[in-house]
């Protein structure tokens, strides 16, 4: 049987007219430079890439090394592509707009280079997720406000998972498709095409350990997952949490769920933890597209007016009805005031 290497795919993406011979090159390079970062994150021990960079990042986040050399392996790679106008990343305060001397294009790159910080130590699956965004007509140089376009702007949005085995899950707007690194030829080959969320569930992730601090309405939704058969929703559910989303979004994605980090009232001035820019939003895309749903617990994340680049935001993705179910709890609290 013949493979379809990511390189065909998206060859096949412009010949339907879905993609532009720039952006199919631009997610060629991501695709690539993920490559790279999966064979550093592979290393563990032998490579010296384990452990605290000693620095922190705009959000007062201890920075690992692999979250620098994740960053870094990204941005060289794109530098020299010729299709961005400027990136923007979890680990840099500012956009960076392409230097005058590098060749240009008419994206925006955002990624969070490394997600999952917290289990790169003890060996449990990590990941990247990026976002693509059109520069605005008229800009030349662009500076951090460009980018602040909502979610449903996205021309395409992925994530690559350091599992197992290393998978792409990408979309262009055109269904969510999966590829998994055949790491003996370097080439991702397309493993699933068109996945689907199921639209109902009985898994919820989510870090119980700050249940005191939440909403009266999202404790009372999780109250009610907890009573199972006999309670109100009448099904017993099983819970998981990984703490890296990209596996928490790719177990959703391959058998269904609904995750969720809820805003909660440890630090006030944080609205959620998770990042709208390069977490949320690409997440959203990607869950929508396969058939699933993502809000904030009362409207759709893609429909959100960002207004910083670090901006973060309370995320409930996965099974589109269990998601509407945890929707529901937020608004009739909301009315009932
Ligand atoms: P990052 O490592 O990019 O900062 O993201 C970590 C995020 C996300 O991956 C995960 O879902 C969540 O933080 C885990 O949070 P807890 O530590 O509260 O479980
Ligand atoms: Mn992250
Ligand atoms: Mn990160």
């Amino acid at each position: 049987m013949s493979r379809t290497s990511l390189t065909r795919f998206l060859v096949e993406e412009q010949q339907a007219g879905r993609i532009t011979a720039d952006l199919r090159q631009l997610i060629a390079i991501v695709a690539r430079a993920c490559t790279s970062i999966s064979i550093a994150v592979g290393k563990g021990a032998l490579g010296g890439v384990l452990g605290d960079a000693g620095t922190g990042n705009v959000q007062g986040e201890a920075q690992k090394k692999l979250d620098v050399i994740s960053n870094d392996i990204l941005l060289e790679a794109n530098a020299w592509g010729g299709h961005l106008a400027a990136c923007a990343s979890e680990e840099m305060d500012h956009s960076t707009p392409m230097p005058a001397e590098y060749p240009h294009g008419d994206f925006l790159l955002l990624f969070d280079p490394l997600d999952g910080s917290s289990n790169i130590d003890v060996n449990v699956s990590v990941g990247t997720i990026f976002s693509v965004l059109r520069k605005p007509a008229g800009v030349d140089v662009p500076g951090d406000g460009d980018f602040l376009q909502p979610g449903t702007a996205q021309v395409a949005a992925g994530y690559t998972i350091y599992g197992p085995s290393t998978m792409l899950i990408l979309t262009v707007g055109h269904g969510t498709h999966a590829f998994t690194l055949d790491r003996e030829t370097g080439e991702f080959v397309l493993s699933q095409r068109g996945m689907r969320i199921p639209e109902d569930t009985r898994e919820f992730a989510i870090n119980m350990s700050n249940q005191r601090h939440w909403e009266p309405a999202m404790q009372a939704y999780v109250t009610d997952l907890l009573a199972g058969k006999t309670g109100p929703r009448g099904k017993d559910f099983n819970m998981r949490w990984i703490a890296s989303m990209v596996a928490d979004v790719h177990r959703i994605l391959t058998r269904g769920g609904i995750f969720i980090y809820p805003w909660d009232k440890k630090d006030p001035s944080k609205p959620g933890k998770l990042r709208l820019m390069y977490e949320a939003n690409p997440m959203g895309l990607l869950v929508e597209q396969a058939g699933g749903a993502a809000t904030n617990g009362r409207e759709r994340i893609l429909e959100i007016e960002p207004t910083g680049l670090h901006q973060r935001v309370p995320v409930f993705l996965g099974s589109k009805n269990e998601v509407a179910e945890a929707t529901r709890y937020h608004r009739n609290a909301d009315q009932a005031e």
